[in-house]
């Protein structure tokens, strides 16, 4: 049918700590441009000893729940790789805590970071059968690296909730999609492992090879070229990656591409910059401008397809796997301005691996039901962590065997309250 089907509402939640890096690099001894420019990260998200992936997925669904009701909502799709139990899916505990209606499914999908775009496909499909329905699709991670390991500074935490219906608000999701997977050991957790083991060089290549597979089954798809994209969006584990994939995809499309992460600045000013949100993409634009011959045609110079405005909240959270496209999507839509009718071409990535590049438009009147400020207050108000205390949280690990209590820590809505008979037990805050 014609029916437009996507993202109505979209909700972004983190932690109550957070890790700053130049803290990080002055414990260690590490020039603090390394992770400013040589990563792109300023900061992450660290959750407190009452938080995990389902309190910080319930504190994203919880408004939305509450702006809209649950009405029509038959699915919860939980997408997640760093999961609290090998067998019942997490989902169960937000429904609990959201008291959703019992006449519902709710699974949990994995597939490292790309599931929760395997779960937005998913609801479309839910929903194309079925227009009269809702799906509330739930992206969360904790991004957990063994202490003094290279991926250490790329942790992170946080949770994405999305609304998906008929006559969406804010993007319509268009069919075409690009594919790709490959059987690869670049990133994975084995069942006996809270951190992740990681081959670092070979999960960028993994990564950028993937985005050439979906690229090239996209347009033999029939999807859009490269000059009908208007934003492009990455994965982003920590946002120099998605400057190395748009360094990527210029070179697959032989399209000038603006690759600055940071908006407005250049050089060593870049360290310490904080764009203005309001400012971040004309400020991006201003400065392809200065790059290109001309001093007052952006056309001469690359084009800005938003990397910078779309990498702005995950400076600031860090790794948020599953999560961390649509984070950037939450960036660029509290963002940009001027994306009403505008394309965003999507591409996600789970290490594994899977690749996919999709499509969606922005729906006219989306910057009415902006995030900004209370993202920013939310990301503003998590408690910094000293780097002992911080490697304390981080060593500390529960056991199933033994009922705990949990101490109250958490500012959030919701909290992981303990186990007790080896079960995990959640409660509003
Ligand atoms: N000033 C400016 N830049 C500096 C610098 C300084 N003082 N010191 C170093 N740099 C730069 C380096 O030149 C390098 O830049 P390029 O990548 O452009 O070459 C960058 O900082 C990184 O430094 P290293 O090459 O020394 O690499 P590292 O040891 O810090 O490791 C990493 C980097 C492999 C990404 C590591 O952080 C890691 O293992 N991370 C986890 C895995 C990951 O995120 N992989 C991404 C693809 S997989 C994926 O996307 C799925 C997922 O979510 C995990």
């Amino acid at each position: 049918g014609t029916v437009s089907i996507g993202i109505d509402d979209i909700e972004l939640a983190t932690s109550h700590h957070v890790v700053r890096l130049d803290d990080f690099a002055e414990a260690n001894g590490t020039d603090p441009n390394k992770f400013r420019l040589g990563l792109g990260q300023d900061e992450f998200s660290f959750p407190a000893p009452d938080e995990d992936v389902v309190t910080m997925a319930a504190a994203a669904a919880a408004p939305i729940i509450q702006r809209s009701g649950s009405d029509g909502i038959r699915t919860m799709l939980f997408a997640t790789e760093s999961g609290i139990d090998q067998s019942k899916a997490a989902g169960m505990a937000v429904h609990s805590l959201l008291d959703l209606p019992s006449q519902m499914r709710v699974v949990e999908v994995k597939e490292a970071c790309y599931s929760a775009t395997a779960a937005l496909q998913a609801a479309v499909g839910i929903v194309t059968r079925s227009p009269g329905q809702r799906v509330l699709v739930i992206a969360s991670d904790v991004a957990r690296y063994a202490l003094d390991s290279p991926g250490e500074p790329t942790q992170g935490a946080g949770a994405v909730a999305m609304l998906v219906s008929a006559d969406p608000k804010l993007l319509e999701i268009e069919p075409v999609s690009g594919l790709n997977s490959a059987d690869v050991d670049d990133f994975w957790r084995p069942n006996d492992s809270t951190t992740a083991i990681v081959d670092g060089a070979l999960s960028v290549t993994a990564y950028l090879d993937a985005l050439t597979g979906a690229w090239t089954d996209l347009a033999a798809q029939g999807g859009p070229a490269i000059a009908e994209i208007d934003r492009v969006l990455y994965h982003q584990p920590f946002t120099k990656m998605a400057k190395k994939a748009q360094v990527h995809l210029a070179g697959l499309t032989g399209e000038d591409l603006d690759t600055e992460i940071v908006a407005g600045v250049s050089g060593a000013g870049a360290a310490a910059a904080s764009p203005g949100p309001a400012a971040a993409h004309s400020a991006a634009a201003t400065d392809s401008a200065t790059a290109g011959a001309s001093d007052n045609s952006v056309a001469t110079g690359p084009r800005d397809t938003a990397l910078a405005t779309s990498t702005l909240y995950n400076r600031r959270l860090g790794n948020s796997y599953t999560a961390s496209l649509y984070a950037g999507l939450c960036s660029l839509l509290d963002h940009d301005d001027d994306l009403a009718g505008k394309r965003i071409g999507l591409f996600s990535y789970g290490s594994g691996s899977v690749g996919e590049f999709f499509t969606a438009r922005v729906v006219p009147g989306y910057e009415q039901h902006s995030h900004r400020q209370s993202v920013t207050e939310a990301l503003d108000a998590r408690v910094p962590l000293s780097i002992d205390a911080y490697r304390a949280l981080h060593a500390a690990e529960l056991s199933s065997a033994e009922d705990v209590t949990t101490p109250k820590v958490t500012a959030g809505p919701f909290r992981f309250a303990g186990i007790r008979g080896g079960a995990r037990h959640y409660e509003r805050a």
